[in-house]
């Protein structure tokens, strides 16, 4: 174990010393012992079961929120369904409602003495019977573990297979589904991924869910550095999505920009793809942090008030629709044509797509950006800045419409 690593053993060790004291002996330096110590055991032991407990950077949970925020209602219902040592609910707004998940006994007690003022819940999440309940669903949930649990109610649709009562699957299939069926219409979900999400096979029938049942908002993919803290190199996403109402209409593409045919080259034509949109889809924000502001040993590179690229990136979500309409519109990034809606979501995970081949011109010090036409707005889009617009209160109708008819 080297030097780095013995130091979050130690402080984990002493975290369990303070959480085990009875509540009036906890002092104030002790929990701030514990939110600047208490790591749980991802990374730290190579073969040992963690549960994914790999903790977010907190600039990143900033981010999130301060991207989430002016979308949100002044006094939001949130819930983090596998809560950790709690690094997303330091940035959420004071007066928001907050659920916490967490199966560990450990992270959901530290938890619990550092935010006392939201529910935490110790057990499954995946158990967790609240739907269309939440405005945001925020968190990085684990990856990569094998999970199986009887949902709680007993008719409901999950693309996890089932046996006997039982689902079974891979964490993060679980959690976004999870995530989709608690969130409202109209709310987010706003999740730290694994790049993988986006081919593998395993998550086929994930993301044709995603993209039949939620407005894809954003996709800023993170560098493997991001974790490096952790112990681990893994190259995630955050993605955030918008769920629409039960009755939202797919709807096909428009096959041409401003007279022109949508293709680029290479990268094919949007017919293609074979797939179809929910009505109000806008232009999709996409971004590449190429330096996330930490070394490969997990050092903190960028100095204290520097700005990040995360920063940088702030900007562009401050036009109130998280897509700068200036932005040249990209042929969709999906990792295969013909495939239908499972090939939906993300960057098709091996670097090369028509927006990252243009930003990387025009934006070389990074953070690189760009937007992709995922939307299906008749058969031509006809003007820069107004098409964005458009579908935003297209989306607001359609939730409208929804809401009148339950
Ligand atoms: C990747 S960590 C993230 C923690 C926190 N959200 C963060 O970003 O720092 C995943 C967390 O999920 C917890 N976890 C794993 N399986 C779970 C389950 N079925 N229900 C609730 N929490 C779970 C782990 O104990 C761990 O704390």
């Amino acid at each position: 174990m080297g030097k780095a690593d013995r130091r979050r053993w130690d402080g984990n060790v002493k975290s369990m010393e303070i959480i085990a004291k009875p509540l009036d002996q906890i002092t104030e330096d002790d929990l701030i012992f514990l939110r600047e110590n208490y790591t749980s055991a991802g990374g730290l032991l190579p073969n040992a079961y963690s549960g994914g407990a790999f903790f977010t950077p907190t600039h990143v949970a900033r981010f999130m929120w301060d991207a989430l925020k002016p979308l949100l209602p002044a006094k939001p219902r949130v819930l983090e369904p596998s809560v950790g040592a709690g690094v997303f609910i330091e940035h959420a707004p004071s007066d928001a409602e907050i659920t916490a998940l967490e199966l560990d006994k450990t992270s959901a007690k530290v938890t619990s003495l550092l935010y006392p003022s939201v529910a935490v819940v110790e057990g499954d999440a995946l158990t967790h019977d609240r739907r269309d309940y939440y405005d945001l669903v925020i968190g990085n949930p684990p990856y990569g573990v094998s999970v199986e649990f009887a949902p709680p109610f007993e008719l409901e649709e999950w693309t996890l297979s089932k046996a006997r009562g039982r689902r079974k699957g891979k964490s993060e299939v679980a959690f976004i589904e999870l995530a989709i069926k608690a969130v409202k219409p109209g709310g987010y979900v706003a999740f730290v991924l694994p790049t993988g999400l986006a081919f593998a096979n395993y998550a086929k029938k994930l993301r044709a869910y995603m993209h039949e049942t939620c407005w894809q908002v954003a996709t800023i993919l993170l560098p493997g550095e991001t974790f490096a803290a952790t112990g681990t190199t893994i190259a995630t996403q955050i993605l955030i999505i918008r769920k629409a109402p039960p009755n939202a209409k797919l709807v096909e593409p428009a096959t041409k920009k401003w007279g022109s045919n949508f293709r680029r080259s290479d990268f094919g034509d949007i017919t293609d793809y074979g797939a179809k949109f929910l009505e109000g889809q806008t232009p999709a924000y996409f971004a590449k942090i190429t330096d996330i502001g930490i070394d490969k040993h997990g050092k903190v590179t960028i100095p204290d008030g520097e700005e990040s690229q995360l920063d940088a990136l702030l900007e562009d979500f401050t036009d109130g629709g998280l897509v700068r309409e200036n932005l040249y519109p990209h042929i969709p990034s999906w990792y295969g044509v013909d495939k239908g809606n499972e090939a939906f979501f993300f960057s098709h995970g091996n670097g090369m797509c028509d927006g990252i081949r243009d930003a990387e011109y025009t934006y070389s010090d990074g953070p690189l950006r760009w937007q992709e036409l995922t939307l299906g707005a008749g058969e031509e889009i006809d003007g820069r800045g107004t098409w964005f617009d458009a579908c935003l209160e297209w989306q607001d109708d359609t939730l409208k419409s929804s809401a009148t008819k339950t």
